[in-house]
Order: structure tokens, then C-alpha cells, then sequence
């Protein structure tokens, strides 16, 4: 069976010590029950009649876009903490997800739901950017805001995105971030402790973009390879990762999170709980994001299809919409990005056929 979506109110308040990532409880749903009528949740159909977001890498944004963005995220970051659609609030989606704050509804109250190291994970992260990038076009009266993404597959963008460190007036910057790792330190797209620091620009590029088509390609071949391992309603969590989420979705949160010498676990990015409370986890999954739609597009050595088990395609996530309504969302609907109204910018894509 499909894996259903989060009790709210079931949400276990401390799964882990002093840390709290449950939501608001729906004001839509009201009364609020002892347990949700799930059907009173409506279901959410993207259906956007035409592109109107067009993500863009960001090293090469413009001021123009620079100001717009600031400006969601400031207000963002203004709203009161027990709004759903505050700062605070969307870092905790990311946070009640991964850290065992939700049990699977309503059979298997044992089974902790968690969004990574499974087939769920990119059609989770989709909508999550989706709704996170309408509430910030929300918030500046721009329905045309995209997200930006971090382009760390091509050479140009293979460091820190220089709009994310400005550390004075940016409310883009995060100070929980590797100091070592500031621009222009080139990006190590399968980093782990073990890397090198030193290695020279153009050697380290020409080992990430093989890195790149070895992942998008041949260890990415099959749907389970790509997306990871199915998991349905009532399995243990996390039966394993696909190839992008390894290397280099894991491998980057790790390279830009806190170095761990630092005495701190690698937050914000680092860390399932905190990742969500740096504004460049977004441009990350932005370019994450990319990846899947690339793949079709593309085709990988012929071969691009998605899962079509129907236990992959009826799993549900719920969100708050840009409206603060609590809405249910499936990855059937997720799987094809033009009725959700955005699009990459075409953009080089220099692995294709770079040495494996
Ligand atoms: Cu939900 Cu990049 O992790």
C-alpha cells in the first residue's frame, strides 16, 4: 500500500531532546477531532495553465531578482514563528519529515515516516520547493518568483553561490556554514572527511563533472537506482538512497554545513532538523530538483522512466499552501513539472559525456 500522509496530531512533540519541529494545527480542519477525517484535507491538483516560474542558476542572477528575493525572504523571516508559512515553520516541514516526528496514519502507528533514503524522496523535495517558492511569491505579490538553483554541476557553479554570503545585510546569509568553504572554494561534489582539500581548480572540476554523468548515468539507470529503494505503508524507513541523493545531494549538504572541528554537528545544512533554516538548501534542491527533470529530458542511455508502481504513485505529503491551507499532495501529481507551472533555464550541461 501507498504510504499515507502525517497525523497531524499525532505528531510526537519530542522524539528527539529540546527539539520541537511539529506544526501549527490546521485552523482549516475545524473543528479540530481527536484524529483528522482526512478526507476533509483537500487534496491538491497542481493544474497552472502556463509557465510563469522559470528557476534560474544562481551565479548569474541579476540584482533586480537579488532584491525581489531578499525582500520573500526578509518577510519571510518576519512572520510570527507559529505561522505556517514563517521561516521558522518551513524549516520545521523539512525537520517533521526526517526526525521521526510523524507516525505513519492510520495503521501503522509504529512505522516513523521519513522522506530520505527512499523512493520518496524527490517527489517529497519537489513539493516542498513547490510550496515554499509560491509562499515566497506570495509574500513579495509576485507570482512569478522562482527559486533560484545552484548550478553545481557546471564549472561556473561549482562553489558556494555568491548571493547566500553576503553577511552583513542579506537575509540570504546563514552563519552556520563552513568557513572553508566560502567562495571561491570549488565545491567537492562526493565530499566526505576523507577529501582533499588542495586540489587544484580545473582537476577538481574535471572529477565532479565525472562524477556527474557517472551518477546521472550509469549508476542511475534503473528507476530504483535513480530514485531509491520503494517503500511502502507499514516498511521500516530509509531501505536505501538512490544515486543523486548520495552523491552529491548528501555530499553537499555536508561540504557547506559547519565544519564538524568546529564542535558543532555540521548545522545548519548538515543536519536533517536545520538544514531548512538555510536559504541555500533551497538553491541545493532547486539543482536536486533539476536532476530528475534532466533525466527525462534527456533520457538516460534510453532509459528514463519513473516508478509506475501505484504504491510509489497514490503516497501522499501534506503542506500549507501559499493561503495557509493545509492541503494533501500525491506523487502521481508531481511527476511532471508543467502543471505546476515552472521551469529550469536552459543551461549547459557540461557532463554529458564527460569521462566516467
Ligand atoms: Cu531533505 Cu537535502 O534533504
Amino acid at each position: 500500500a501507498p504510504v499515507p500522509p502525517p497525523d497531524l496530531t499525532k505528531c510526537d512533540h519530542h522524539p528527539k531532546e529540546g527539539l520541537d519541529c511539529c506544526p501549527p494545527q490546521p485552523s482549516a480542519v475545524r473543528p479540530f477531532p481527536p484524529s483528522i477525517e482526512w478526507d476533509n484535507i483537500p487534496k491538491f491538483r497542481p493544474r497552472e495553465t502556463r509557465v510563469r516560474r522559470v528557476r534560474r542558476p544562481a551565479h548569474a542572477v541579476k540584482q533586480d531578482f537579488i532584491n525581489k528575493y531578499s525582500e520573500a525572504v526578509r518577510r519571510m523571516r518576519a512572520l510570527k514563528d507559529d505561522d505556517p508559512i514563517s521561516f521558522v515553520q518551513q524549516a520545521n516541514v523539512h525537520c517533521a519529515y526526517c526526525e521521526g516526528f510523524y507516525k505513519e496514519f492510520p495503521r501503522f502507528k509504529d512505522t516513523e515516516l521519513q522522506v530520505h533514503f527512499s523512493w520518496l524522496f524527490f517527489p517529497f523535495h519537489r513539493w516542498y520547493l513547490y510550496f515554499y517558492e509560491k509562499i515566497l511569491g506570495k509574500l513579495i505579490g509576485d507570482p512569478s518568483f522562482a527559486l533560484p538553483f545552484w548550478n553545481w554541476d557546471a564549472p561556473e557553479g561549482m562553489q558556494m553561490p555568491n548571493i547566500y554570503t553576503d553577511n552583513i545585510f542579506s537575509p540570504l546569509y546563514d552563519e552556520k556554514r563552513s568557513k572553508k568553504h566560502q567562495p571561491p572554494k570549488t565545491a567537492i561534489l562526493n565530499f566526505n572527511e576523507k577529501s582533499d582539500e588542495d586540489t587544484p581548480r580545473d582537476v577538481q572540476i574535471e572529477a565532479n563533472l565525472s562524477i556527474m554523468s557517472k551518477q546521472m548515468g550509469a549508476n542511475g539507470k534503473t528507476a530504483e537506482q535513480f530514485f531509491g529503494c520503494p517503500l511502502r505503508a507499514g516498511e521500516a524507513p530509509a531501505p536505501g538512497a538512490g544515486s543523486i541523493e548520495n552523491i552529491p545531494h548528501n555530499s553537499i549538504h555536508n561540504w557547506t554545513g559547519t565544519d564538524l572541528n568546529l564542535g558543532l554537528n555540521g548545522e545548519d545544512m548538515g543536519q536533517f532538523y536545520s538544514a531548512g533554516r538555510d536559504p541555500v538548501f533551497f538553491a541545493h534542491h532547486s539543482n536536486i530538483d533539476r536532476m530528475w527533470y534532466l533525466r527525462k529530458k534527456l533520457g538516460v542511455r534510453g532509459r528514463r522512466e519513473d516508478f509506475t508502481d501505484p504504491d510509489w504513485l497514490n503516497s501522499e505529503f501534506l503542506f500549507y499552501d501559499e493561503n495557509r491551507r493545509l492541503v494533501r499532495v500525491n506523487v502521481h501529481d508531481s511527476l511532471d513539472i508543467g502543471p505546476l507551472g515552472y521551469v529550469y533555464e536552459e543551461v549547459r550541461i557540461p557532463w554529458q559525456g564527460a569521462r566516467e
